[in-house]
């Protein structure tokens, strides 16, 4: 049975239903973001792009704990709901902090090499695989030389039972994908192009049988 993705219609209204409840998902997604933010060198970073930004938590988390007092950050979200919520997290980061609303589109309203930072957490395990790909065109065109591509996705377990949670969730995003947000899980080297991107840092952090990758990765110049 092959995989069918949510449109961009169906993850807007998921996302606008579901809202805060996003949040209820750090049991599993905590430690593996954690893991990203230990290797994604925040400190050093002045502008921030955050696609699929959600609620807007790691943002605040970013820019209270991890960026200079100097650094930018700005959101994109496809959820009206999930805008609205991350405007309000971020209401003590005024000036530093703007959301977007998109309708989907890969085309961030950038210049070229304008960015240090981009983040993808647990969204493009949601895209469909040519979306993934324009995701990941852009996030090169945005990147500074020097800047760092930092994502984190559910990816397919190896061993044990996190394999058989995966083979699981694997099926209900086939039959169902809207069951599950949309999210399947995802092995970033089926769309990394290696000419493009340099692996900096490569990990699979599982939480409660739940694996995420992690990765950290640069510009081939
Ligand atoms: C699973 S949630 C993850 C949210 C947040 N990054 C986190 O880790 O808590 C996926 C988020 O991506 C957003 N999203 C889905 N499709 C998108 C798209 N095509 N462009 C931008 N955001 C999208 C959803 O509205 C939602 O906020």
């Amino acid at each position: 049975m092959s995989s069918r993705f949510l449109t961009h219609e169906e993850a807007q209204a998921f996302y606008d239903r579901f809202g805060s409840k996003q949040d209820k998902q750090q049991w599993y997604e905590g430690p593996a973001v954690q893991d990203m933010v230990n290797h994604g060198e925040f400190e050093a970073a002045e502008s921030v792009v955050e696609l699929g930004c959600g609620t807007g938590a790691f943002a605040g988390e970013l820019l209270q704990h991890h960026l200079p007092q100097t650094a930018t950050y700005l959101g994109i979200d496809i959820s009206s709901t999930m805008v609205e919520l991350s405007r309000k997290r971020l209401e003590p980061f005024a000036g530093r902090a703007e959301i977007v609303l998109t309708d989907g589109a890969r085309k961030i309203d950038l210049p070229d090499s304008s960015c240090d930072r981009f983040i993808a957490n647990y969204v493009l395990d949601l895209l469909s695989p040519s979306d993934i790909r324009q995701v990941l065109d852009e996030a090169h065109r945005l990147l500074k030389p020097e800047g760092r591509l930092c994502v984190v996705n559910f990816t397919p377990g190896r061993t044990g039972v996190a394999r058989i949670v995966t083979w699981v969730l694997d099926r209900v995003h086939r039959l169902r994908p809207s069951l599950l947000g949309g999210c399947r899980p995802l092995l970033l080297q089926d769309y990394r192009d290696q000419e493009l991107w340099q692996v900096e840092y490569h990990h699979v952090v599982t939480a409660y049988e739940i694996p995420s990758e992690v990765m950290v990765a640069s510009k081939r110049l």
